[in-house]
């Protein structure tokens, strides 16, 4: 038996921080399934392959290894703007999808986190979450992160980012970013990451005493 925990929302709504520490409390496996995105136009930038040949890009989705995906490599902004643009196609999401799926039968349990994974990659998780908060409270974390690590940012220039990578995900064709019927929502504009995880707790263990 493995118990599925399904974590989906917005860029930057707190899901990664959420699911790591959701992965942690019950010692599941936790699989952050933006990096396959990631991972795969990263793959094909590295190999001068070209972002809108969908067969191409489909290849590359199917060599991705899941274990060793590492945000802190493919974080660039390129990469995240050339995987944005790979997740509109029907056959990347099908290969990636098809991994996901697979990591989520681990045991004894694990926690996706995405876009589509409630809806699309594990409609039948015990416990769905769909977590957001505002555009303006994203965009601020974001840039706080960014001059913690030393950085230069732009607040003006990374809410446009968060609201066009809003669009980008919520009005795509193939698998739109949406709550499913099922899912908890989750805002963690005021309530904060420690809040959202103390609430997410309670629906889990309540789904553990069910199997
Ligand atoms: O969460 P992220 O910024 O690392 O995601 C990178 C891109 O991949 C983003 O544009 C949305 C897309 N993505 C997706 O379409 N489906 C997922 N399950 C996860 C990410």
């Amino acid at each position: 038996m493995t118990l599925t925990i399904a974590i989906d929302g917005p860029a930057a709504a707190g899901k990664g921080t959420l699911s790591r520490r959701i992965a942690e409390e019950y010692g599941f496996h936790h699989l952050d399934t933006g990096l396959t995105y990631r991972a795969t136009a990263k793959a094909l930038l590295d190999a001068g392959l070209p972002l809108d040949n969908e067969a191409v890009a489909e290849k590359m989705a199917r060599e991705v290894e899941l274990a060793g995906l590492d945000r802190s490599v493919l974080s660039a902004h390129a990469i995240g703007e050339a995987a944005s643009k790979i997740a509109v196609m029907p056959a990347v999401r099908r290969a990636l999808v098809n991994a996901q799926r697979d990591f989520s039968r681990k045991k004894p349990g694990t926690v996706l986190d995405g876009r589509d994974i409630g809806t699309v990659v594990c409609p039948d998780a015990a416990v769905k979450l769909y977590v957001t908060a505002s555009p303006e409270v994203r965009a601020k974390r974001r840039y706080d992160e960014i001059i913690a690590g030393g950085g230069a940012a732009d607040y003006a220039a990374i809410f446009e980012d968060v609201k066009q990578r809003d669009e980008r995900d919520m009005g795509r064709a193939d698998s739109p970013l949406k709550p499913a019927e099922d899912a908890h929502l989750l805002d963690t504009s005021e309530m904060g990451i420690e809040a959202a995880f103390q609430a997410a707790k309670v629906l889990i263990d309540a789904a553990l005493k069910k199997i």
